[in-house]
């Protein structure tokens, strides 16, 4: 319970508009209690029932819904500074991963990489996200690739939650490259699933994740992941069509997924299955940026489509070691020419329907007031900065 409070005195940017807008409203005030929204309007129609309720002036700042990070690897042991190296020295994304570096070096690092270590990396990385005004993270497993492992990281993002003032939404990702010496179908059946089983039995799981490409696992094994998932009443999305289009994006649709991660290279019939299904895409420029993709996901198709586009980190220590989410917003901009608006929709409106909130992502009454205030005039402000941090203050379930 808080004592409801009326912020003034600012300009909210309220993510309500219906096409690329960003829902301005100036002057506006916005009253806050029991941790939701209970209006939000132009500030001289504010109902007489405010009249009295304490009053927060935000010094004309603007005020957005909290960020929504939708896609993060943050709970990992050690870091890839060394493939970072063999790619400046030629060496590509996928030929580091056959080689045996990649996903499973992190795997072993992971395993190795005690539980409370692993909490307390993953907290530093937390932390930076709030400090950029981020209320909801979603963390996903797959650097375990055994029950134990697995289990052990998904513990790690629930212990976050309990920690930091936070929301965090977890994913199982078991299915994200097979460990070392194992035949991929083996692993899918005997370790996958059971581990999929046993985490949602602990309660560890809201969704499932799995990484559809030549280096990890084909549509036909991840379809036996997604079965698993329906009959445990699980959504699903994907690591989709990112270094080259195999049916990842289609599977998605076929699952009704909640999104189609990376669709770099999606085709147009994959857009409009996407759309169909309404799920959204989201768009990760950080494992683009890093990597050096040259194939730009199809970002005209999806707004001809009207797929909702989201924008996330992918924070991760080999293709995305990317620790803000105002520099993806800014690098979707540059790199994918999404407009300003666009980025933020994709960081809050869209993210939270990437993760199946209805609750957040918008400023309007009934939604959480997971809030960010920020020091800047103009919301295309949050995307054109480079390295640049506005945050004035967060809101956090209406706590000031
Ligand atoms: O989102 N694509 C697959 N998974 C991660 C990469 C993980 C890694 O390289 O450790 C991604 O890019
Ligand atoms: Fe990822």
């Amino acid at each position: 319970m808080t004592e409801p409070f009326l912020l003034t005195n600012l300009t909210a940017v309220t993510m309500m508009a219906d096409g690329p807008g960003y829902g301005l409203i100036r002057n506006a005030g916005l009253a806050i209690e029991n941790g939701y929204i209970t209006w939000t309007g132009a500030l001289p129609t504010c109902p007489l029932k405010y009249a009295k309720t304490p009053k927060h002036d935000c010094g004309g700042r603007l005020v957005t819904p909290a960020l929504i990070d939708c896609h993060t690897h943050i709970v990992y042991g050690g870091h890839r500074a060394k493939e970072f190296e063999m790619r400046l020295e030629g060496a590509s994304y996928e030929e580091i991963a056959y080689a045996g570096g990649g996903i499973v070096s992190t795997v072993t690092a992971t395993r190795d990489t005690s539980e409370s270590n692993l909490l307390a990396a993953a907290l530093r990385r937390v932390d930076t996200l709030i400090a950029q005004g981020v209320a909801t993270i979603e963390i996903k497993s797959g650097y375990g690739l055994d029950q134990e492992t697995e289990l052990k990281m998904l513990r790690v993002a629930r212990a976050i939650a309990r920690l930091r003032p936070v929301h965090i939404t977890t994913s199982f990702l078991g299915a994200h490259a097979a460990p070392a010496g194992h035949d991929k179908n083996t692993y899918i059946d005997d370790v996958c699933i059971p581990a999929l089983k046993r985490a949602h039995a602990e309660g560890l799981v809201d969704a499932i994740d799995a990484f559809c490409e030549g280096i990890a696992f084909n549509s036909d094994q991840i379809r036996r992941v997604f079965e698993t998932a329906r009959a445990l009443g699980l959504r699903v999305k994907i690591h989709a069509d990112q270094l080259s289009n195999t049916g990842g994006t289609a599977l998605a649709a076929e699952f009704d997924a909640l999104s189609a991660d990376h669709v770099e290279y999606a085709d147009d019939a994959d857009v409009a299955k996407l759309a169909a299904s309404g799920s959204v895409a989201v768009l990760l420029p950080g494992a683009f940026y890093t990597i050096r993709e040259k194939q730009i996901p199809p970002i005209n198709t999806f707004r001809s489509h009207n797929v909702p586009m989201a924008v996330a980190t992918d924070w991760n220590p080999g293709s995305s070691p990317l620790g803000s989410i105002l520099l993806a917003m800014n690098m979707a901009c540059t790199l994918f020419r999404l407009t300003p608006a666009e980025a933020l929709a994709g960081t809050t409106r869209n993210a939270a329907r990437a993760l199946g909130f209805r609750d957040r992502g918008t400023l309007a009454k009934g939604q959480r007031a997971d809030l960010a205030i920020w020091d800047v005039t103009t919301p295309a402000e949050l995307s054109y900065g480079i390295g640049t941090n506005p945050l004035h203050k967060r809101i956090f379930g209406g706590i000031l």
